[in-house]
């Protein structure tokens, strides 16, 4: 197999490169990626040598980057990571997110179809998200069968993906599978999003901004536990199906971030209670979604995944890998997403 990874070199995308890389040796795996401010070449350092992998600089907007592409590498296959993913640079500017989530998807799909011709025997993997599904209240779960009904600019250009890769499936055949997953954490996360965000502050003894009451619940899942559903839905999941992919692990923001507190606290000497001290409660997001859950019995009843770690184990492995990767922090962080980060919370 000749795979197409696209958004590879960002958070989740070069953890499942990795998962693929290290134990399919038969396989080439290509990482196709335009290399925004989210995307790293750095995330995929350890396959410098790789001779099963291969990183293309690409757009999934450009016709000619991803015809060139599938062409060149006799591609067989497609998992789609690469997406504009921060819910709060939607709010502030939806139209990249139309661009890469929406005319991106549906010109992968495009081309693909055209190359490959005979469509079966070639899957197209389409990796989504839980907030298509909107917000839950108090009590319930999404399921594969919830009503889409999208609030932020990111998640409504995610259903819209969502929506065109099932419309190829039904009206052209194209072999799709599809997974909408919670909330990830782990290494290599961008510090724009809430879990290594808290991280460097807590480590900066910066104000830590938690938005509203802090009382949001989201889901969260160990990222390489998402690569591994990635792998066994790519390889064993059924055509034309979707998946919910979740940990089972529901966080109120403010508990989360006070649970961050006491790890570092522990972690770096500090006094119990020292780092909680910089919580610092800051206005709202804009339609922020109240509580996500997924149920993911689906995939466990049919394919036998579940999570690998507790919540306490990848919290405090994570909190270890920011600590250690300083260099990768200071790189991500400076650029643009200075400007980002003033913009959102001033000069602090
Ligand atoms: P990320 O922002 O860390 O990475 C996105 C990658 O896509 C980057 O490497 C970026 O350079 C690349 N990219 C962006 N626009 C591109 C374009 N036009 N052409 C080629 N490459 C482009 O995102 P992530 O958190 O790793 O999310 C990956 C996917 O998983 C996204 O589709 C996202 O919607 C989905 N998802 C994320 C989460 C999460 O918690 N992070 C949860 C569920 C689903
Ligand atoms: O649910 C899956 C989604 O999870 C993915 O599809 C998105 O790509 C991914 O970015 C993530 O979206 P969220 O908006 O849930 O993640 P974020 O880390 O931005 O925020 C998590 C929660 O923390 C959310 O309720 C908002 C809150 N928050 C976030 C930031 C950045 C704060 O309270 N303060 C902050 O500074």
């Amino acid at each position: 197999m000749n795979i197409l990874v696209t958004g590879g070199a960002g958070f989740i995308g070069s953890h499942l490169v990795r998962l693929l890389v290290n134990k399919y040796p038969n396989y080439r795996i290509v990482t196709f990626d335009s290399l925004t401010y989210a995307g790293n070449l750095a995330n995929l350092n350890d396959l410098k040598n790789a001779p099963n992998h291969v990183f293309v600089k690409g757009d999934i907007v450009s016709r000619d980057d991803v015809r060139n592409a599938l062409k060149h590498y006799e591609i067989t296959d497609i998992i789609h990571l690469a997406a504009e993913s921060h819910v709060d640079r939607s709010i502030e500017g939806p139209m990249p997110f139309v661009t890469t989530n929406v005319l991106g998807t549906v010109n992968l799909m495009e081309e693909a179809k055209n190359y490959w011709k005979e469509l079966s025997g070639h899957t197209f993997y389409h990796v989504s998200t839980d907030e298509v599904f909107g917000s839950l209240g108090k009590e319930g779960f999404f399921t594969e069968e919830t009503a889409y009904d999208p609030r932020s600019p990111y998640s409504a250009s995610k259903a819209a993906s969502d929506h065109f890769v099932s419309a190829y499936f039904h009206t052209y055949g194209l072999q799709i599978k599809r997974s909408n997953c919670s909330n990830n954490y782990g290494s290599h996360h961008h510090p724009e999003k809430l879990i290594p965000l808290m991280i460097n502050n807590i480590l900066n003894r910066k104000p830590l901004p938690v938005y509203g009451e802090g009382v949001n619940v989201r889901d969260w899942l160990w990222v390489e536990d998402h690569a591994q559903a990635i792998d066994r839905i790519f390889h064993e999941g059924k055509v034309g199906c979707n998946y919910n992919i979740g940990g089972w692990n529901e966080w109120r923001n403010i508990d989360l971030v006070q649970e961050l507190c006491s790890i570092m606290d522990e972690l770096l000497d500090r006094k119990p209670g020292e780092s909680a001290q910089l919580i610092t409660y800051v206005k709202d997001r804009a339609g922020h979604d109240h509580r996500y859950a997924i149920d993911a019995t689906k995939l466990h009843n049919e394919l036998g995944w579940k999570p690998s770690l507790t919540f306490e184990e990848g919290l405090r492995k994570t909190v270890k890998w920011y600590l250690d990767n300083q260099a990768w922090v200071t790189e991500v962080t400076s650029g643009s997403y200075r400007d980002y980060y003033k913009k959102m919370y001033g000069e602090n």
